[in-house]
């Protein structure tokens, strides 16, 4: 739990944008975070704070044409992703660092059998022979807990279940043993039962294969049960970052509240399910201050007007809350 002192890939002051018909607006501003070894970081935020965006940055996964980074690093083995020349950086896209993309329909080709998909990357990057890289599929195949994995390989994705293709998808992003997997909305399309057994699977393979994930979900529950430190995005940027139990302890963020109390809860009344007012900005909408103003119950005149900066207000914890910041007595810790 918690973050070692060395990360395996840390996002520093990460600005991307995308053009409008308008010029250049920014979908992410200034996004820092980092993932420790072996840890499982949870980012969380509604639909359209930037999650997504944040990931296929780490890949360098947007279109050029469409697209620009205009500030930040994303130092990984010591070396900014941002710098590497095209073909070092397609080395490590799936085999240093995968990803599970949030579209499950897009993710298996449906005119290939499952060897064909698995066994492609295997031969691409780790230059195995084709019996070899069979061999292995089968293996990874069973390391995903699909049964009679020396027959199912050879089916097409349409055969499988929705949870097995899942299992399959996973599979394949493994399949070069990853220091880092990304995992954007992996369960999203799969019936709850499911859900948390795709969700325990990549718990188990995180500690069986000493990987570092990165768990992208709307869903605080799934946060609670799944992530060791967590990263709340919202309107594009980090608003607060924290171990998860200290988030859901004492959040540092009104809109972590917000998220917070919009959890259905066993215990709670029916009913009471609260959620925040309003709605998330639109990228290209100028907003003066704290970008959460608008909605934020607990806004001070200030907040209108000075945009606030993600500070620390331990050594784990970082908030974007100056209000918050002060009465946790942070600002007076800080060097
Ligand atoms: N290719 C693109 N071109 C223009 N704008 C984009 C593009 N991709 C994302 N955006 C914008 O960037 C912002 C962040 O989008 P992103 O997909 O990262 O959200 P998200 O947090 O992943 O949401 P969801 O939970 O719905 O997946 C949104 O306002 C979105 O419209
Ligand atoms: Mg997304």
């Amino acid at each position: 739990m918690g973050q070692p002192e060395s990360p395996v890939l840390a996002v520093n002051n990460l600005t991307v944008e995308f053009r409008g018909d308008d010029g250049w607006v920014s979908a992410i501003r200034d996004v820092s975070f980092s993932i420790g070894r072996r840890e499982c970081l949870g980012i969380v935020g509604e639909s359209g704070s930037g999650k997504s965006v944040s990931a296929l940055s780490i890949l360098r996964l947007h279109a050029r044409a469409t697209s620009r980074i205009s500030s930040g690093t994303i130092v990984f083995n010591d070396r900014d992703l941002l710098k590497l020349p095209e073909p070092q950086m397609r080395r490590i896209r799936g085999a240093e660092i995968a990803m599970i993309f949030q579209d499950p329909m897009s993710s298996l080709n449906p005119v290939l059998t499952i060897a064909d998909q698995i066994i492609e990357p295997l031969r691409l990057h780790q230059g195995l022979t084709a019996a070899a890289a069979r061999k292995r599929a089968i293996e990874l195949l069973g390391l995903v807990r699909i049964p009679d994995a020396a027959r199912r390989i050879d089916d097409y994705p349409h055969r499988l279940s929705g949870g097995m293709r899942q299992r399959v998808v996973i599979a394949i992003a493994i399949a070069c043993q990853p220091k880092v997997l990304i995992a954007d909305e992996p369960t999203t399309a799969l019936d709850v039962t499911i859900q948390s057994q795709i969700l325990q699977l990549l718990k188990e393979l995180q500690s069986e294969l000493d990987m570092s994930v990165v768990l992208i979900t709307h869903d605080l529950g799934v946060i609670a049960q799944f992530a060791d430190r967590v990263v709340v995005m919202y309107a594009g940027q980090v608003i607060e970052s924290a171990p998860v139990l200290d988030l859901f302890g004492k959040p540092l963020h009104p809109y972590t509240d917000g998220l917070l109390a919009a959890i259905p809860r066993l215990d709670g009344e029916p009913g009471r399910l609260k959620s925040i007012a309003g709605s998330i900005p639109d990228p290209s909408v100028h907003i003066p201050g704290c970008r959460f103003s608008p909605r934020c119950p607990e806004a001070l005149p200030v907040c209108h007007e000075i945009p606030p900066a993600l500070l620390p207000a331990s050594a784990l914890r970082w908030s974007r809350c100056p209000p918050r910041l002060a009465a946790f007595g942070a600002i007076a810790d800080t060097p």
